[in-house]
């Protein structure tokens, strides 16, 4: 017996056939709705909120009700990690994340600690009040940042197109970049085994700059340290389902079905047939509708929906958008994508 009601998720990771394609949405708690923003503005800020067990509670739990999808992610960000180590950062309306602080010595490396459990405490917290909440309706995703993308902010110190400032420092000091992808990656797996601790039925690496790397970059600054975090998981808790989504690492495919995980993360770039063929069986791939898809007519939503599925095939598939749900997306077209998913018979 599961412990959910609904584990479609959970079985479909594990590449276990499912009556039907489980879909959530990555971003799924956030601006798109109304009553996110309330409980935003009721906390002050973005980082209050994050901080708030409670209200995390609450916003992880309202795109469960209201767009009725298949699996919780809880509200936090990628960048408390960045802040457990020592730098912090603040959320700045409109414009995204910035960092007084950043790392670009030696010396500045000596300012940062490795991030532990005090450091987050209020992530963990939040995890074990939104499970119990939850009551086993849908499993809870936890997550953090792959170190490379968190890498990125900390050189960097904001978000950027091309991030020349954290690719110069990987180019021009390896030493120092190496130290700091370790330090980040121990940080993050003490992080992530927290969370399955807490209650977390099953976990994702974003690596949201994966594309900013030529491939053998990619393998020496990004992919070493994801399979280190993979490797380290599975081997205190085996039966957790971990997810890879590198966007924009197309270029990676066949070396990320080697990695010690369940789930690629596919982003609509990647052509679903040529990504299972590189792929091989061995994993399920979650993914990977354009999120602007969710601007056109309630029929394109549909007819784009139902091809996408019908390319993935009836198992070892989670839906998703191919990243995260753009603010300024109509709610309703969310919950027709949703509906889309849910109600699709495939043919075999
Ligand atoms: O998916 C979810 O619903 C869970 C919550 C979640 C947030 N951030 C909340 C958030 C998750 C999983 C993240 C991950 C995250 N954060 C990533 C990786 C995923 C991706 O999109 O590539 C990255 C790169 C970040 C860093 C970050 N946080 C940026 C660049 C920004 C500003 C740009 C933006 O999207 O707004 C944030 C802010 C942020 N994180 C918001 C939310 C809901 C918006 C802040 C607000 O409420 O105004």
């Amino acid at each position: 017996m599961s412990a959910y009601k609904n584990d479609l998720i959970l079985r479909a990771a594990k590449g276990e056939k499912t009556e039907r394609t489980p879909v959530w949405i990555m971003r799924q708690a956030g601006r798109i709705l109304p009553e996110y923003r309330e409980v935003r503005a009721q906390a002050g800020s973005f980082i209050n909120l994050v901080k708030n067990p409670e209200l995390v509670c609450e916003v992880t739990i309202q795109p469960v009700d209201i767009l009725d999808v298949d699996a919780a992610i809880i509200f936090s960000d990628i960048l408390v990690i960045p802040e457990a180590m020592g730098l912090p950062y603040q959320m700045v309306e409109a414009k995204g994340p910035y960092f007084e602080n950043t790392i670009s010595s030696e010396n500045d490396l000596k300012k940062l600690h490795l991030a532990e459990y005090a450091d987050y405490d209020y992530m963990p917290k939040s995890i074990e009040i939104t499970t119990k909440a939850l009551a086993g309706k849908v499993p809870l995703i936890g997550f953090a940042g792959a170190p490379f993308t968190i890498f990125c902010y900390m050189v960097e110190g904001n978000g950027s197109k091309t991030f020349s400032k954290a690719k110069k420092m990987l180019f021009t000091n390896n030493v120092l970049s190496h130290k700091l992808l370790e330090m980040i990656t121990t940080s993050t797996v003490n992080y992530l085994k927290a969370q399955i601790k807490a209650g977390a039925a099953m976990l994702q690496l974003f690596d949201s700059w994966a594309g900013i790397l030529s491939p053998a970059s990619y393998t020496e600054f990004s992919l070493k340290y994801i399979d280190i975090i993979c490797n380290e998981i599975k081997s205190e808790f085996p039966e957790i389902p971990i997810t890879v989504f590198a966007k924009g690492a197309f270029f990676a495919r066949k070396q990320m079905a080697n990695l010690n995980c369940n789930t690629i993360g596919l982003d609509w770039n990647m052509d679903i047939v040529e990504s299972r063929k590189i792929i091989g069986d061995g994993k399920t791939l979650q993914g990977n509708l354009d999120p602007c898809v969710l601007y056109g007519t309630d029929e394109f939503v549909v007819t784009q929906t139902e091809s996408m599925l019908s390319s993935f095939g009836n198992s070892k598939h989670i839906a998703n958008l191919g990243h995260g749900v753009y603010p300024d997306t109509d709610k309703e077209k969310v919950k027709l994508f949703v509906q889309t998913v849910k109600n699709y018979k495939h043919k075999n």
